[in-house]
């Protein structure tokens, strides 16, 4: 049975809390003439910061909140620009963002796929998930549809193997999926 209610397993503080992860259109892979870090970002930021004794407490949620800025992904550009504004060396920042799956580093889809292929959900059919996601969005794992709609990506368990095999649409679970399910939610996404 699907639990739309359990929450989604990586993320904690300041994870992003909206059903879409790039709401907007990504941003190009070089510099806009439009600030990263404009005044109502930096404000946003700034609220986070006040709440840690560091501001290198506060770098995930700065990160979420830039990610979101950028339609969905951290250019390069952008992680220099929140490191610079939070007076942090880069190369911190980069290990964060590369340790983070959360965090990406080139476009990917509004709504965002992931589907576990541990052991349970392999045993149970995850191979045929990942062939009907391909076959429903005619794009290749990591690859965006042509309208920026959805991107898709196997992944670790996430602790639904009871309800194998499973996959998370943006923050919501869907367990013990069949192929006709998958293509019903895939045709959900808008
Ligand atoms: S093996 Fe798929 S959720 Fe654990």
């Amino acid at each position: 049975m699907q639990d739309e209610r359990k929450p989604a397993a990586p993320g904690g503080i300041g994870a992003p809390t909206g059903a879409v992860l790039g709401a907007l259109e990504p941003w190009p892979a070089t510099p806009p003439d439009e600030p990263v870090i404009d005044a109502a970002t930096a404000h946003r930021i700034g609220e986070l910061v006040e709440r840690y004794p560091q501001s290198r407490a506060a770098l995930i949620p700065a990160l979420h909140i830039v990610q979101r800025r950028c339609g969905g992904w951290l250019p390069d550009y952008a992680i220099a620009a929140l490191a610079d504004h939070l007076e942090l060396d880069p190369a911190d920042v980069y290990g964060v963002v590369t340790f983070y799956d959360l965090f990406h580093q080139k476009p990917v889809g509004r709504h965002r796929i992931r589907v576990c292929t541990n052991l349970s959900c392999q045993l149970r059919g995850s191979a045929e998930v990942m062939e009907v996601l391909h076959e429903e969005l005619g794009v290749g794992e990591d690859e965006v549809t042509g309208d920026g709609r959805c991107s898709y990506t196997h992944f670790e368990c996430l602790g639904s193997c009871d309800t194998a095999p499973m996959m998370m649409v943006n923050d919501t679970y869907h367990e013990n999926l069949t192929p006709q399910r998958v293509r019903e939610l895939v045709k959900e996404l808008e």
